[in-house]
């Protein structure tokens, strides 16, 4: 699977860098061309002639040295892939915000293919609220994360944040290669987030979401290959990714104009958006000053995005929708499967702990038109989004099996 693949590793000062002699080893005995970079703290940790030795080329670690200049932004340009394993958690928040004090930060600062991160550290580190904050980042930048493992640490605890073993690295690299075929080309239409709706110039009526849903999403679907229209309502994260297209919107009302339009040309749609069912009758033009008493505010519903999707859909279209819901979950989610035309549709209960608004994790239901029910265990959103993508792909490809 990776043979002819070309892979840039960067080794970043940490005890699981030892492994990264395996990873080479395995890399190459799969195939792959290898190129390493590291820091000079990996240096302390494992020496350059064992990763030239392994990988049967030059080991760089300096930007410049005494007559040559290393040239980073073609090494970016190199690669398939950059995987940085292990990654430490300074070099995550260099990362996160962008410095380039080295030549591995130079050259993930240049790369223009996808890039992996591996993390390593210790527990405390790991769920520090920095480094949660410096991971959002870097996924909001496109980067994708092979999760930590649970497990003895250098520190002799036992807990989160050990490096994923040297033989999962390069089985989530097969699965990256392999994926990128299944949605090779197809078009596919996600929406995510809150939607902001305007009562006055300082106030609106919005939700809690967070967009991380919408987010994975977009990019479990990318990597698989297809190419991704985001359109997406207020959002501290931002993702980018080479076939991710992104359009911004406030409103449900720019959100339905958004999708209604583009939705013709499309193969897939996903909504995962938390649109506002309601929005103000009129927009005030000026502040709204407080008055004695109550204050009733008159609202009218929006246009159901989902349902215009559905009732516009043809051909081979295939369009999952999201339910969430607090109670007789099932009846209500196969009731919008039917009523909004939908294909899929995705059940979320808040009655799941660690599910809904807010959290990083996920547990979902899907359900489809043959009254097949697949469920998920409680997952990282990444990972959820990743099992939405494969039943996606099991939907199409189980209707190309009816067409024989
Ligand atoms: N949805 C949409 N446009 C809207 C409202 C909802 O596209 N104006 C989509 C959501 O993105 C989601 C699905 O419809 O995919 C279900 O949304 P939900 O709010 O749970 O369902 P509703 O039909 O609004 O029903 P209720 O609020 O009664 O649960």
């Amino acid at each position: 699977m990776l043979q002819g693949k070309k892979i840039l590793l960067g080794i970043t000062g940490s005890i699981a860098a030892y492994k990264t002699a395996t990873l080479v080893r395995l890399l190459v005995k799969a195939g792959a061309e290898v190129r390493v970079v590291m820091t000079r703290a990996a240096g302390e940790f494992i020496t350059p002639l064992t990763l030239g030795t392994l990988s049967k080329g030059p080991v760089l670690t300096d930007l410049a040295t005494a007559d040559t200049w290393a040239n980073h932004v073609m090494l970016g340009r190199w690669a398939d892939v950059m995987v940085v394993a292990p990654l430490s958690c300074n070099t995550l928040a260099k990362m996160a915000s962008g410095q380039c004090d080295n030549l591995l930060l130079a050259v993930y600062l240049s790369a223009t293919c996808p890039v992996v991160l591996a993390p390593a550290m210790d527990e405390d580190m790991w769920h520090h609220p920095a480094t949660r904050q410096n991971l959002a980042k870097v996924i909001s930048y496109g980067n994708r994360v092979i999760p930590v493992v649970r497990g003895e640490l250098a520190s002799g605890l036992v807990g989160d944040g050990r490096m994923a073993e040297p033989e999962a690295i390069l089985a989530w690299l097969e699965t990256f290669f392999h994926a990128g075929q299944a949605l090779q080309g197809k078009r596919v239409l996600v929406t995510g987030g809150p939607t902001h709706e305007p009562i006055d110039p300082v106030r609106f009526i919005g939700n809690h979401s967070s967009g991380k849903m919408g987010i994975a999403l977009a990019m479990a679907l990318a990597d698989k290959g297809a190419l991704v229209t985001l359109v997406l309502g207020p959002v501290t994260q931002r993702p980018s990714l080479p076939g991710l297209e992104v359009i911004d919107v406030l409103t449900a009302s720019e959100m339905y104009d958004a999708c209604v339009t583009r939705w013709p040309a499309m193969d897939i749609g996903v909504m995962a958006a938390a649109v506002a069912d309601y929005t103000p009758v009129t927009v005030a033009e000026e502040k709204i000053k407080k008055q004695p008493g109550t204050w009733a505010l008159e609202l009218t519903k929006t246009k159901d995005i989902l349902q215009a999707l559905g009732a516009a859909k043809h051909g081979d279209q295939l369009l999952v929708g999201f339910a969430l819901e607090t109670r007789d979950e099932k009846s209500y989610a196969l009731g919008k499967l039917e009523a909004k035309n939908a294909d899929l549709i995705v059940l979320n209960s808040l009655r799941d702990a660690g599910a809904g608004f807010g959290y990083d994790t996920n547990k979902i239901t899907i359900f489809d038109r043959q009254g097949t029910e697949h469920s998920f265990g409680l997952k990282s959103k990444d990972a959820v989004a990743r099992d939405i993508a494969d039943v996606i792909v099991h939907t199409l490809e189980s209707r190309k099996t009816v067409l024989r």
